[in-house]
């Protein structure tokens, strides 16, 4: 498929409602009890969010030829875990946010037990999901490699493990390696599972195709958190949808606070460059990949 810009535009308006509708029809009904759990995972999950990591799931089957209704179930595992992450992520006892997708916390709208449960449930629901889903294969070993994958990328050994390193580095100064480990583990390896849940739903990729998918994988995951420290910086609250200068105001180290705000802008550049490399192999069925390395540096939400 030839892409340009706005083809990529409208692509990424479809996979965000797909993936929209997709996540309505796995969410519990917010009639059903327990209401208030339910009403607050659909509140959080149905939030206006870019969908970012959905798109990549999407793009990525694109880009392999599979059929998207083959990667619903992924898009919705991903986008699942991604809205739980950002739940206990803006608690009290995290970053302790009162905005998020220009909306109150869910904490703040619900309560902190209903939120930390939103999390928990909405974990367990990304499971069910890949778990469960008929159309994603009939072949059970992919289907458990898939599971394997999401469990290890946002695990301990993942995302939950870089929320732990960035707790602990509140207040205290890093370097650059040491806040490449964080970013890369609380940012990187979810985005990282978009492109392998992807690669993972077809048996026709080579090992040298799925290692340089990989390879892009962690290139856009680093600077889709570089960028993320740069707009709390350079943003404003109105169109993140969440607090301006927050990561400051709470101490936190960021790519602008150790190395400053110029060289964290190069570094996204070097970062997106490196993922067009990482493509080399794939011609124009790739462009799409190559157009979301480009948002996730120049994006201003
Ligand atoms: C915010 O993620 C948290 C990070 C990992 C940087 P997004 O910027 O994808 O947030 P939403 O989903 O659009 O709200
Ligand atoms: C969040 O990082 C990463 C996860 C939720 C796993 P941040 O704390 O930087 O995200 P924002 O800036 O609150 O969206
Ligand atoms: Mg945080
Ligand atoms: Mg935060
Ligand atoms: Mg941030």
């Amino acid at each position: 498929m030839k892409i340009d810009a706005p083809l990529f535009e409208s692509l990424v308006g479809q996979y965000q409602q797909r993936v929209d509708a997709a996540l309505d029809r796995w969410l519990p009904p917010a009639d059903v009890n327990p209401m208030r759990l339910h009403q607050a995972m659909r509140y959080a999950v149905l939030a206006p969010g870019k969908r970012v990591r959905p798109v990549l799931v999407y793009a990525t089957a694109t880009a392999l030829g599979i059929d998207l209704d083959r990667v619903d179930g992924a898009a919705c595992a991903v986008e699942i875990i991604h809205a739980y992450s950002l739940i206990h992520d803006d608690l009290p006892a995290m970053d302790d946010d009162d905005l998020r997708r220009g909306r109150p916390t869910c904490h703040r709208e619900f309560d902190e037990a209903t939120a930390i449960l939103a999390g928990d449930a909405l974990q367990a629901l990304a499971f069910y999901i890949i778990s469960h889903d008929p159309e994603m294969t009939t072949d059970a070993s992919a289907r458990l490699q898939m599971i394997e994958n999401l469990s290890l990328f946002s695990g301990s050994r993942g995302m939950a493990g870089g929320q732990a390193i960035d707790l602990a580095a509140v207040g205290k100064s890093l370097n650059i390696a040491e806040l490449e480990t964080m970013h890369i583990h609380k940012t990187g390896a979810l985005i990282r599972t978009c492109v392998q849940l992807a690669a993972l739903s077809t048996d026709n990729l080579g090992k040298t195709q799925f290692q340089a998918l990989d390879s892009y994988a962690k290139c856009i995951g680093l600077s889709f958190q570089v960028q993320d420290d740069i707009l709390d910086v350079t943003g404003d609250t109105s169109t993140l949808g969440k607090t301006q200068g927050a990561d400051s105001a709470r101490d936190k180290p960021t790519f602008p606070s150790v190395i400053g705000l110029e060289a964290s802008q190069e570094k996204a550049l070097e970062l997106h460059h490196n993922a067009l490399q990482t493509l080399s192999i794939f011609g124009e069925e790739a462009d799409i990949l190559r157009y979301i390395s480009a948002w996730f540096v120049e994006r201003r939400n």
